[in-house]
């Protein structure tokens, strides 16, 4: 079975089985929420990826009030959930079924070119081969507008000793470097589940050689 279809299967239960599965759910997504350095007064673009039911999504949302957030995923049957979720607030949450590790990830919102201010991603990328996860960290630094952030909450294998846990991490965190991220930083580790992050760096205009 492909996750995609994995998924659909277990997208009706998902919610509910969630906090089983993660019990520091809060907390976990709350490092998530509170390393996206933007307030309710922001007019931002936000894309989930692996948005699943939208749980990570509801709650960047509340927190940013004035955003507009593309959730992508695989699964037909999870977004369903999300779309569902999100019904009373047409137009600000768009939908997209799609392999993020193997296909172009979607522009910003319709009419606006500019790129996404912040990409999020919760127990997602873990799903995703080591070989591919180093192709999207790519991706998603050119998705992101000069100065956007990503910040992903995932889990690192939790079967394996504690040294390959944080080589996983440590070779992530690089990963994250060699796509070209700044600032890149673990906020949050707790047993299996950890939050980290980057920058994309803003030109140097001051540098930049001007022609005449
Ligand atoms: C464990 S769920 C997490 C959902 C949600 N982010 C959350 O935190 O509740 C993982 C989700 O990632 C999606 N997914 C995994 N690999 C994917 C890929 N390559 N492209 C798109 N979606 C993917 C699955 O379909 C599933 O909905």
């Amino acid at each position: 079975m492909t996750d995609a279809a994995f998924f659909d299967r277990a997208a009706a239960e998902y919610d509910r089985s969630h906090r089983r599965h993660v019990p520091v759910s809060e907390e976990f997504y709350g490092a998530a929420v509170a390393a996206i350095p933007y307030g309710p007064d922001d007019s931002i673009r936000v894309l989930d990826l692996g948005a699943g039911t939208g749980l990570l999504s509801a709650m960047v949302a509340a927190k940013l009030p004035r955003s507009h957030v593309t959730l992508v995923d695989a699964s037909v049957e999870m977004l369903r959930v999300a779309r569902q979720r999100f019904s009373g607030e047409p137009g600000r949450f768009e939908y997209r079924v799609m392999d993020y590790a193997r296909e172009p990830l979607p522009g910003a919102p319709p009419g606006d070119d500019r790129g996404y201010d912040v990409v999020v991603s919760a127990l997602s990328i873990h799903h995703v081969a080591d070989g591919d996860k180093r192709g999207l960290f790519g991706k998603v630094h050119n998705a992101l507008v000069e100065g956007g952030i990503f910040v992903n909450a995932d889990q690192t294998p939790g079967e394996t000793p504690q040294a390959d846990k944080n080589a996983t991490l440590k070779a992530q965190l690089a990963w994250m470097e060699e796509a070209g991220f700044e600032e890149v930083v673990c906020v949050y580790e707790n047993e299996r589940f950890v939050v980290y992050g980057g920058r994309k760096a803003r030109r140097d205009l001051s540098t930049e050689r001007t022609d005449g």
